[in-house]
């Protein structure tokens, strides 16, 4: 796709079918991701790959019971328990494969530089028929030590993008944007 198409095709997915994404092409992404510029060229980044429909769903689960009963601990709009609570509400939507991507720093500028590589990833996602969505309300969870503990992720690293990845059981209508808002200054 041309990059411009691939911008304005990308969108949040929510419905995956349940193929695999292999590692090749988790690798191929990540290597997306790395070419984002960043602050002095630290490259501040780590990445973290989950594989497995169960495996995905059991984390976004457990992540989602934690939010419930924290949510008010964290900096997350207390209103979005009214989105998570219904029990049919999944974390991760059924997502085959996800990708955290870390900051490696406490640099000030280590999540901007993150934040680039993921949308990198996620434009390159787009472009090979992926689909993919930043799952924000996961954050807060797995940056609790226990479970970068048990993910065997160092403690300092900060999880900065959670990303789930998959093939779209279809692809979602825009939402729009608002006219962008410019201030010219002459
Ligand atoms: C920082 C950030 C956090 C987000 N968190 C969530 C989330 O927790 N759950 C979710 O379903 N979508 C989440 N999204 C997806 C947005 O809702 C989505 O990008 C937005 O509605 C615009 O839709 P589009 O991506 O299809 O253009 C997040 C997006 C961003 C950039």
């Amino acid at each position: 796709m041309e990059a411009l198409d691939v911008l304005k095709n990308r969108r949040a997915v929510r419905d995956y079918t349940g193929a695999r994404v292999s590692r090749e092409v988790i690798e191929c992404l990540i290597g997306a991701a790395i070419l984002a510029p960043s602050a002095m060229n630290l490259q501040p980044w780590s990445f973290a790959a989950i594989s497995g429909r169960e495996k995905v769903a059991a984390l976004g689960e457990r992540a989602k019971n934690w939010l419930l009963a924290n949510l008010e601990e964290t900096s997350l709009d207390p209103s979005l328990r009214k989105l998570i609570e219904p029990p049919e509400y999944r974390l991760f939507h059924g997502a085959p494969a996800m990708v955290l991507v870390l900051a490696k720093s406490p640099d000030i500028q280590a999540a901007e530089d993150c934040c680039l590589a993921a949308q990198n990833l996620m434009l390159a996602a787009r472009d090979q028929g992926l689909g993919t969505c930043w799952i924000g309300l996961s954050r807060p969870w797995f940056n609790l030590t226990s479970v970068k503990h048990e993910l065997k992720l160092p403690e300092q690293f900060e999880v900065i993008a959670p990303i789930i990845l998959g093939h779209p059981t279809s692809w979602p209508e825009s939402h729009g944007r608002k006219p962008a808002e410019i201030h010219w200054i002459d």
